[in-house]
């Protein structure tokens, strides 16, 4: 096993000193070292998505990403989208559970991750963008249809915030 080190790394806004080896995961150190078990690991090899956190604006598959090429750079995870201060949901999220785009819930914060940073960079995305956006995330239970529902809801309704 390689030696863990601490390593500061900027999460949601805050920065938090967490234990990471070299060939750790960033799937891994967040639900391990920060507790931030929103992010679900499903395949672990790229394929399923549900691990899609941001970076710096772009979203990135976490089960790929070595923790130690995080550290330094803005991450944003599932915790950190809701408003800070009084704890309500964002806008997408709203969204997602109003147009029942939610079963199981293993996709969920994956798919919400995907669609909140394509809303962030592009308001008013088209159907055929929606789904380019979603394409890295395999849900088992909605058929997809709702959650393409949900984030065009969002975007004629205002958007992310
Ligand atoms: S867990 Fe990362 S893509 Fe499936
Ligand atoms: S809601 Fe179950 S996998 Fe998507």
């Amino acid at each position: 096993m390689m030696k863990k080190q601490l390593v500061t790394m900027n999460i949601n806004g805050e920065n938090m000193d967490l234990r990471v080896a070299p060939n750790d995961v960033l799937v891994e150190v967040l639900r391990k070292e920060a507790n931030l078990t929103g992010t679900k690991k499903g395949c672990g090899q790229g394929d399923c998505g549900a691990c899609t956190v941001i970076i710096d604006n772009k979203a990135v598959l976490s089960c790929l990403t070595l923790a130690m090429s995080a550290a330094g750079r803005e991450i944003t995870t599932i915790e950190g989208i809701a408003d800070h201060k009084t704890g309500e949901m964002n806008a997408i999220q709203k969204s997602f559970l109003n147009h029942g785009a939610v079963q199981c819930g293993y996709c969920t914060p994956g798919m919400i991750m995907s669609s909140y940073n394509l809303l962030k960079n592009k308001p008013n995305p088209t159907r055929q963008e929606i789904r380019r956006a979603l394409s890295g995330n395999l849900c088992r239970c909605t058929g997809y249809i709702l959650i393409l529902e949900a984030v065009q809801a969002c975007a004629a309704e205002g958007g992310v915030n």
